[in-house]
């Protein structure tokens, strides 16, 4: 037997049943927001994630997965949307057509992490983009459907943690302030890789996962106290609306993100549920990202939701009970049972026949595993006259009429 790749999931029901639950409900939610769906490939080349991600980040340097095509160009399986998105977005001149695009997506992607609950090497994002508005409306509004989002998957208890990276104007004199303040600290009580950080990376010095890292940075310089007066308008703004819509949130100054490319309003929504893996979605405004790429100067932001971290949390989906279940009395029924199933398919109802046969009593126990509301017997007498034998598997009652009636009968459900 070949086993499957480590990290990499098959998604069974009630799994996959999830799955679907949340597309729908993203579908009905973002489209009330005016988003449309975008669908990419989920290969580009390695260079747009290096200059997106930024090629500090551990994305880049640690968890894609990138390999030579046949023509030796260098692919990566992509590790987020965003970068993928812009890049599709660029390419279309979909900026000469509208001044705002709303674009959501899902799929999987990919990130050579350790495995473990909620973290997997194959895993599932709901994207969301805003690109083309720069307003702390429209911050509010992305962060509103996020949260409107999880009620309607059902999670509830979020809690929303925010934050502002300020900007190009600011951030360069905070980024060398935090520098500074770390360079300060005794570089031994921090992991390897903040000790490297410090100087190539030093706002990541305070999200490191690593919690002594984070408890010998416990008393760096905020960045809101450094934002410029642009940056701190725009987000008592955000904040200010947010209120407005009681949308509850805190205040996290360490919260940086893991990808370069945010500025200003950054966000994730937090679980208590799911153990370490807590964040099941994050985002951010991405202002210079699109021009970096070769597009036009123009702002945006959005957020992703991880399926596997929604799936965690969710509810199991309610599954719909079966309407039929045909069952064979004689051998010579065989035919008509496929047919009547399937007339019954194409009138809009859902069932099955014993396809792997067996006897009539191993038929009855198939019908009543199904859970289906109603079986039709198929016997010699009712083949001679078109009939079926309709059997209410709730009452336990049967009554021998003809196929029309027994289909319009299922389909009233009507207890016979
Ligand atoms: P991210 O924070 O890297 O942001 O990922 C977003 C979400 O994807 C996380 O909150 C988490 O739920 C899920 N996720 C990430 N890695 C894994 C994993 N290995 N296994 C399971 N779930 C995972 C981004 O990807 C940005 N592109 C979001 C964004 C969109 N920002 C602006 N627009």
């Amino acid at each position: 037997m070949i086993s499957g790749i480590k990290g990499f999931a098959d998604l069974f029901p009630p799994e996959s049943s999830r799955f679907t639950a949340i597309e729908t409900a993203a579908h009905r939610v973002f489209a009330r927001y005016g988003y449309v769906e975008l669908r990419t490939p989920i290969v580009e080349h390695t260079d747009l994630f290096c200059r997106s991600l930024g090629e500090e980040t551990d994305v880049v340097q640690k968890e894609m997965y990138t390999f030579p095509d046949r023509k030796q160009r260098s692919l990566t399986l992509r590790p987020e949307a965003t970068a993928g998105v812009m890049r599709a977005y660029i390419a279309s001149g979909l900026h000469s057509k509208e001044s705002v695009s709303k674009l959501f997506s899902f799929g999987p992607m990919f990130r050579y992490e350790r495995p473990q609950k909620g973290r997997m090497r194959q895993f599932h994002q709901i994207n969301c983009e805003c690109v083309g508005a720069h307003t702390p409306q429209t911050d509010a509004e992305v962060i509103s459907m996020l949260m409107a989002f999880l009620r309607e998957v059902g999670i509830a208890d979020a809690s929303l943690q925010l934050n502002s990276l300020g900007c190009a104007e600011c951030r360069p004199a905070y980024r060398a302030l935090l520098a500074e303040y770390l360079r300060s600290l005794e570089a031994a009580a921090f992991c390897e890789d903040c000790r490297r950080r410090v100087e190539t990376n030093p706002l990541r010095v305070l999200d490191c996962k690593i919690a002594g890292c984070r408890e010998h940075a416990a008393g760096a310089p905020r960045i809101m106290e450094h934002g410029c007066q642009g940056c701190r308008e725009h987000f008592d703004c955000v904040l200010e609306l947010l209120k407005a819509l009681h949308v509850p949130f805190t205040l996290n100054h360490r919260l940086v993100r893991g990808l370069d490319y945010y500025m200003r309003t950054t966000f994730e929504a937090v679980s208590g549920h799911i153990g370490a893996q807590s964040s099941i979605a994050g985002g951010g405004r991405y202002d210079g990202l699109i021009k970096s790429l070769g597009g036009p100067d123009l702002p945006g932001i959005g957020f992703a939701c991880g399926m596997e971290r929604l799936s965690l949390l969710m509810p199991a989906p309610a599954t719909k009970r079966p309407d039929f279940f045909v069952v064979c009395v004689a051998k010579e029924a065989h035919n008509a049972a496929f047919l009547l199933a399937e007339a019954m398919r194409a009138r809009g109802l859902a069932g099955d026949i014993a396809h792997a046969g067996g006897s009539f009593k191993s038929q009855m126990r198939q019908a009543d595993k199904s859970g289906a509301r109603f079986c039709c017997l198929l016997g010699p007498d009712e083949l001679a006259t078109g009939a079926v034998m309709l059997k209410d598997m709730d009452a336990g009652e049967q009554r021998s009429l003809p196929q029309a009636d027994a289909i319009t009968q299922i389909i009233a459900g009507i207890d016979i």
